[in-house]
């Protein structure tokens, strides 16, 4: 459930106007709910809430979204976060999220990371091979502090999911293979400055069914018996993210957060461990919207061309992965069309979708991109010289603009050119 309907006919977010936003904002300019990001953040934790032993972590994926304004109102509404690099860290510390709340993901954290990291606190090191452990147990020794670790397995299973966001096959870069995890461990043990507690796993995104899901957990259960049974004190389980949300009619619809926890209880039941969990995309996607006006609609020879002020640039997902987002008018027509929507980029990419029927809009009219609070302004560039969106924050009947436009020649002000 999202926070996004039509009052008088016009859409607004919680309280507030889409075209009031759009007249002082300009276009384009991503648009968040925080009721309905506060709403998403207590499903989840309400799905989970009492599974495992101690109390279940919900660490949002900062990813997802790293505005500033986001990570401050997911730690209020009490999320942790899972980072991927010293960048997210230090976000997520700026918003008030306490280090023993954060966990650091990824395959190519740096000794200086994971230096940094190791100082200012945090739950645990998702560690991803033993050349990262090594480099791991170099900085604890050097910092004479013993890190916190957990390691992620690739249990081999395919996610059902678009191949670009698939992570747990043996094609993936991620993860150690689960086979390999018992030599991990050991190795990993004799090394000096790490508490090896944790395991974790994390198969992909957007994902539709929870059987891929299920398979994975039942494979990192089985492994936890054995590193026990090995003498491995594995205290947390971190389950990843990675559950799928809803893109609107026609689109294959996921399994709710209550499904996905009822799973979870009886996947874990003997596990004995606390659980983790890093969900971004459920947390934050469908809580925004890229509002975007119609710059114009130029004839075409099978469906017209409705060309937006919101490029790829903007919003990447459709260029990169096929991806889906529902597209509304901010005050609908009524009567509906077939077209092809693109951006200005000069790049045939730059196509959000083809013959898709929706509301009738004209030049200067404005739409929405809908589920666009995850992985949206994040992926967003600068191409084209184009400036980088305005994001703005709905609470109730007031808002904010928490991301100004990144006007192209502010860069200019940091090409340098310093010879050696
Ligand atoms: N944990 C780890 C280790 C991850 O790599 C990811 C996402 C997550 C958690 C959060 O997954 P989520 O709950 O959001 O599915 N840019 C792509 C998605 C890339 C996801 C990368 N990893 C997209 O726009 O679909």
């Amino acid at each position: 459930m999202d926070h996004f309907h039509l009052v008088d006919r016009a859409l607004h977010c919680e309280g507030v106007s889409l075209e009031a936003i759009a007249a002082a904002a300009g276009t384009p300019t991503y648009v968040y709910s925080s009721a309905t990001m506060d709403r998403h953040a207590a499903v989840m934790q309400q799905a989970v809430a009492g599974a495992g032993s101690g109390e279940p972590l919900v660490a949002y994926a900062v990813k997802a979204n790293p505005n500033a304004h986001v990570l401050a109102r997911l730690g209020k509404a009490g999320l942790g976060a899972d980072v991927v690099s010293i960048g997210e860290y230090r976000r997520a510390r700026a918003a008030g999220i306490a280090p023993e709340r954060i966990v650091f993901s990824g395959v190519g954290k740096t000794a200086e990371e994971m230096a940094e990291a190791l100082a200012g606190g945090l739950l645990q090191f998702n560690v991803e091979s033993m050349e990262e452990a090594r480099t791991l147990s170099a900085v604890a020794a050097e910092q004479g502090r013993a890190a916190p670790m957990g390691f992620r397995i690739n249990p081999d299973v395919s996610a059902g999911t678009h191949a670009k966001i698939t992570t747990g096959t043996a094609d993936n870069k991620f993860g150690i293979a689960a086979g390999d995890a018992l030599t991990f461990t050991r190795e990993a043990a004799s090394l000096p400055g790490l508490a090896v507690h944790g395991v974790t796993v994390h198969i992909g995104s957007q994902l539709v069914s929870l059987e891929p899901l299920e398979q994975a957990f039942r494979r990192l259960g089985e492994l936890i018996a054995a590193l026990r049974e090995d003498g491995c004190d594995i205290r947390i389980a971190d389950l990843g993210g990675g559950l799928g949300v809803p893109h609107g009619p026609g689109q294959p619809e996921p399994p709710s957060p209550e499904a996905y926890g009822h799973m979870v209880r009886r996947v874990t039941a003997d596990w004995n461990t606390r659980l983790l969990f890093e969900p971004g995309r459920l947390i934050v996607g469908n809580a925004g919207v890229l509002l975007t006006r119609v710059v114009r609609v130029k004839p075409g020879v099978r469906a017209p061309w409705l060309i937006v002020d919101a490029g790829m640039n903007d919003l990447m997902r459709p260029a990169l992965y096929d991806a889906y987002h529902r597209i509304e008018a901010v005050r609908p027509s009524g009567v509906s069309q077939v077209v092809n929507v693109v951006g200005p980029v000069c790049e045939t990419g730059d196509t959000f979708t083809m013959d898709r029927e929706m509301d009738r809009v004209e030049a200067g009219d404005l739409i929405v991109f809908r589920t666009a609070g995850a992985y949206g302004a994040t992926l967003s560039s600068g191409y084209n010289s184009r400036p980088l969106a305005a994001e703005v924050l709905v609470d109730g009947d007031r808002w904010a603009l928490i991301r100004r436009r990144v006007d192209p020649d502010a860069l200019a002000g940091v090409e340098t050119a310093e010879w050696q």
